[in-house]
């Protein structure tokens, strides 16, 4: 008789680098499935465990843990430049790949798409973006437009040569009517890529939908590991500010091929307090002294880009309408530990105007208009006490606590779990029911 899988989505609640990488590390440590559900070699997911520090890019935070199977997902715009190297790289490290997978629906991203990107965003002139440059946006729009080429031609080499003339040529046509294309736009210029990655992942790639029937009917613990953050999300995020990929807990289960209904848990993962990396309207950002003291403090820079991040307040009105469209029903707040030494406040309201705000504008337009109010309340004294590694609530100062308790009730209530981070490394964390 088939059992009943577990289900649980980490998602970024924010703007991306919430710390994702660390939750999902810590729920992978029992998982039998990890799948990496959407976005490219713009996320940059940090791990920090037994086995040492890593960024990870596309390949499932869950291959290290030798005991899972790791799904590169139906939603993922695989870089096969930055797949090749990041599966060297873990290879060099001693991490076996051994049980990477790759979905034959997954969308592939060439250097014409990095091209592409590069182009489109020296156009854009008020407009621009500030992408990572990896050529996620031109990769979703070939898939949109039905003219991706997907991971299943990395069994078949000849196909996928075959492929990259048809579109390069059509590529070529449109960006570079009248001469002058680079090399990324020359087919040939893909032969050595194209063998390689052949070689080293076409084994490995797989039809998800029987490989997943399995694990459905064993009753495994399957983890959807979601790139990016919720307010980047391409329906329901800071249009046009966002990535190209769905990025809350619907989309990523809707990536990942894993219908709504097995759902058991949302995990949901907000920094303690607000960054941002690229354009886009931020109401609570700092541009004084204590946005330089948390950058440094929180090591705030890139993951993928080494960008330093933009550093803003907690959110709540942001926040809430990330709870709203995701229905977390557990929560993460990441950092804490990083607010030590800082008297933080807290966002609750916008004002637009003489008009109060409670919720999040629908477009950008109006979002950049807003400033943030911090009420009576939200302003909290410096906040003491080393925390760093702390993994009892009771052991945290009653001052912490209190900003603690404050920020949670301001996203919802209700949740199921409460994980507070207090370090960079997996143990580092305190949950409470
Ligand atoms: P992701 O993209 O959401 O996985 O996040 P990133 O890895 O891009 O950025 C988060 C950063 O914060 C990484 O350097 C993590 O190691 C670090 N981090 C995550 N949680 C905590 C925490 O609770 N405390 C501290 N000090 N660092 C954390
Ligand atoms: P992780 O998974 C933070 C941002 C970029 C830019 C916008 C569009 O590490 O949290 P893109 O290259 O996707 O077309 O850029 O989205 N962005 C991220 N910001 N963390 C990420 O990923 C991001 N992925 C994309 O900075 O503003
Ligand atoms: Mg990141």
């Amino acid at each position: 008789m088939s059992r009943i899988p577990e289900v649980i989505v980490v998602v970024g609640a924010q703007w991306g680098d919430e710390g994702k990488g660390k939750e999902v590390d810590y729920q992978a440590e029992t998982a039998d499935l990890v799948i990496r559900a959407n976005g490219g070699a713009n996320a940059g997911h940090t791990v920090e465990n037994h086995l040492g520090k890593f960024a990870m890019h596309l390949i499932p935070v869950g291959i290290l843990n030798p005991d899972a199977d790791n799904l590169i997902g139906n939603g993922v715009g695989l870089s096969l430049t930055a797949s090749l190297k990041e599966h060297a790289d873990l290879k060099k490290r001693g991490v076996s790949t051994e049980r990477l997978y790759i979905s034959s629906k997954a969308q592939l991203t060439f250097p014409y798409h990095q091209t592409i990107d590069g182009l489109q965003e020296e156009r854009r002139d008020t407009s621009k973006i500030g992408t990572t440059g990896t050529g996620n946006g031109p990769t979703y729009m070939d898939k949109a437009e039905r003219s991706g080429i997907r991971a299943g031609v990395l069994r078949d080499r000849k196909r996928a040569m075959d492929l990259l003339h048809e579109v390069l040529k059509g590529k070529t046509a449109l960006y570079y009517p009248n001469g002058g294309a680079p090399d990324t736009f020359n087919p040939e210029y893909y032969e050595k890529l194209i063998r390689e990655a052949c070689e080293v992942f076409g084994e490995k790639v797989i039809n998800p939908t029987p490989f997943l029937a399995i694990h459905f009917s064993k009753g495994s613990r399957i983890l959807v590991e979601g790139a990016h953050g919720a307010l980047l999300d391409i329906d329901n995020g800071t249009y046009p500010f966002v990535t190209s990929s769905s990025c809350t807990v619907g989309g990523v289960l809707n990536a990942a091929e894993i219908p709504p209904s097995l759902l058991t848990s949302a995990i949901g993962v907000f920094k303690a307090f607000s960054t941002r990396v690229g354009e886009g309207p931020f109401v609570t950002e700092l541009d004084d002294d204590s946005a330089e003291e948390l950058r440094k403090k929180g090591d705030e820079y890139g993951t993928t880009t080494g960008r330093p991040r933009r550093i803003g307040w907690f959110d709540a009105v942001a926040s809430r309408y990330s709870q709203q469209i995701n229905h977390f029903n557990h929560v993460v707040i990441s950092k804490l530990d990083t607010l030590i030494g800082i008297s933080p406040q807290l966002c609750d309201e916008y004002a637009l105007g003489n008009t109060v705000l409670r919720d999040f504008p629908s477009d950008s337009e109006t979002l950049a208009k807003c400033i943030p109010v911090y009420r009576e309340g939200n302003y909290f004294p410096k906040l003491e006490g080393d925390i760093s590694g702390m993994q009892h609530w009771n052991d945290l100062p009653e001052n912490v606590q209190r900003y603690a308790i404050a920020l949670v009730r301001s996203i919802g209530d209700n949740f199921q779990s409460i994980t507070i981070g207090t370090g960079s490394r997996r143990e580092d964390r305190i949950t409470f029911k």
